[in-house]
């Protein structure tokens, strides 16, 4: 061994110097053996476990840490080094909101059935796309079973199709593009198509911006009034029709919500899909929000009409209680879905006669992550009954908060909650609509920042309202009230 290592010839000090660091530069490990060392991982594995157990099982400590952006900055500032990573990320995570605080009931976001959100550090180790067969067979196995499943569950028939995506407005959008590619087919290639969206005056801005994106044009939104409960006026909906006739639109696309942004109201989804179908038009349901009223035997009604719809997003990553990402886009006519999207790319679609599609060819996404799997495990290990009882919960928080503030002689309910939303507002409110919405963000900000709860506002009939969504399926009845007796507090003090 030695006769390899000396040089022939010469053994000046500087031929043997410069041999010996570079046998000692052959046993240096690299920094790629350091970030890939089993114990190395396994520490890291463990640290940053501990931290999401911490966050998942949080009980107490502020919602918002009052410091939270002092805190930010310092440890932007601060240097780091490997040591550093469970600590820093410590850091972040104390100094981040906390969803999984009880007093937490601000947008709809959730607070994460534990096994969801801790699979998802393997979904992430396996990292395969789910977009086509060859880079995920399993995952892309497990994604169309839950379809499957999601198909049978809202009564779609055996020809619908749809896929995961990441998001409610990509739920959203991509049945639009199925709806266009039904209803004007040339669109694709044509780049344009005249079609009419009917939409409540509550509809999420998603179809908007949808109808922007698609090319139909935001100025082909009709808007279609509310009733008292916030819900679509489906009596109004035949003169929605008419007045875009008026317009010159021939194809139409009728927009229905079940949980809506503001207050979870559900459409009527018998009434305007028998309307729908009179007027030829493709229905799309919106329930991103609600469609996991599905898994409660006492909301499920909510959602009475939904398998006449042509398309419906969904959002697991709301009411099912799943971490972001999780959604579905579901399409009655499957062969709708396929024909929204036409590509040519022989590098990553080709795969014939087997089983399963590859599903990139019918979603926006090229890289897609397993989001199908945290579903699917949860609703597998746990039954359905899980969903059941985590939704009658927030449900039943809901409609504590509503109580409470029906009683109370500061608050009061803006509307009776049909799910786990609750606008709510001052008794005495200023008489101006200036002054009174100008009131409401003020105590909504200062609820924020006092670190004891955490709540968000919206706008009803032009009156800025306070907003609670409970999304925390660990919050109780008595956190509820905590929540509103600090809503109070501070109102009293402005
Ligand atoms: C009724 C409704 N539709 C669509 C969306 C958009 O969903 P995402 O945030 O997942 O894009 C939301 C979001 O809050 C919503 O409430």
């Amino acid at each position: 061994m030695w006769e390899n290592l000396w040089p022939r010839g010469n053994l000046s000090l500087e031929l043997i110097s410069r041999e010996l660091t570079r046998v000692a530069g052959r046993n240096h490990k690299s920094l790629k053996d350091n970030v890939w060392d089993p114990r190395e991982v396994e520490r890291l594995a463990r640290e940053l476990a501990q931290i999401a157990v911490k966050e998942l099982t949080r009980t107490g400590g502020p919602v918002r840490d009052p410091r939270f952006f002092t805190k930010a900055k310092r440890i932007l500032r601060r240097p780091m080094t490997v040591r550093d990573i469970g600590k820093v990320v410590s850091q972040i995570a104390e100094a981040s909101l906390h969803l999984n605080h009880p007093r937490y009931a601000s947008h709809q976001v959730v607070a994460p059935v534990p096994v969801a959100a801790l699979v998802e550090s393997v979904v992430s180790a396996l990292n395969n796309s789910v977009a086509i067969w060859d880079m995920s067979p399993v995952g892309l196995v497990i994604e169309r079973d839950l379809i499957g499943r999601f198909k049978k569950l809202f009564g779609y028939p055996t020809s619908a199709d749809g896929t995961s995506v990441t998001g409610g407005s990509y739920a959203t959008l991509t049945a639009l593009l199925a709806a266009r590619a039904r209803l004007v087919p040339p669109a694709w290639a044509a780049g344009h198509a005249r079609i009419a969206i009917l939409a409540g005056a509550q509809t999420h801005y998603s179809v908007s911006r949808s109808a922007g994106i698609v090319g139909l044009g935001t100025d082909s939104v009709f808007t279609i009034p509310v009733d008292n409960l916030h819900r679509t006026d489906h009596a109004a909906v035949p003169a929605a029709f008419g007045a875009a006739r008026k317009a010159g639109f021939r194809k139409f696309v009728l927009i229905a919500t079940c949980g809506s942004t503001s207050t979870g109201s559900c459409d009527d989804l018998e009434a305007l899909a028998t309307l729908a179908h009179r007027e030829g038009a493709w229905l799309h349901v919106d329930a991103a929000h609600g469609g996991g009223l599905i898994f409660s035997r006492r909301h499920r009604q909510l959602l009475r009409g939904i398998s006449r719809s042509d398309s419906f997003s969904f959002d697991p990553h709301k009411m099912l209680f799943m971490p972001l990402s999780a959604s579905v886009v579901m399409v009655r006519d499957g062969g709708a879905l396929h024909h929204a999207f036409e590509q040519y790319a022989p590098y990553m679609y080709g795969n014939s006669g087997r089983e399963y599609p590859d599903i990139g060819q019918f979603t926006i996404a090229c890289s897609q992550r397993v989001d199908a799997l945290k579903t699917w495990l949860t609703w597998k290990a746990y039954s359905p009954k899980l969903w059941e009882e985590l939704i009658s919960d927030v449900c039943d928080v809901a409609q504590a908060a509503y109580d409470y503030c029906h009683r109370s002689k500061i608050l009061v309910p803006a509307h009776e909650p049909q799910t786990n939303i609750l606008c709510f507002g001052l008794r005495r409110r200023p008489k101006t609509v200036k002054a009174s919405n100008h009131i409401h963000q003020a105590i909504k900000e200062t609820v924020d920042a006092s670190g004891e709860a955490y709540i968000s506002s919206t706008i009803l009939n032009g009156w800025r309202q306070l907003r609670l969504v409970v999304m925390n399926p660990r919050t109780t009845a008595g956190d509820i009230v905590r929540l509103l007796k600090v809503v109070e507090r501070i109102a009293k003090e402005m």
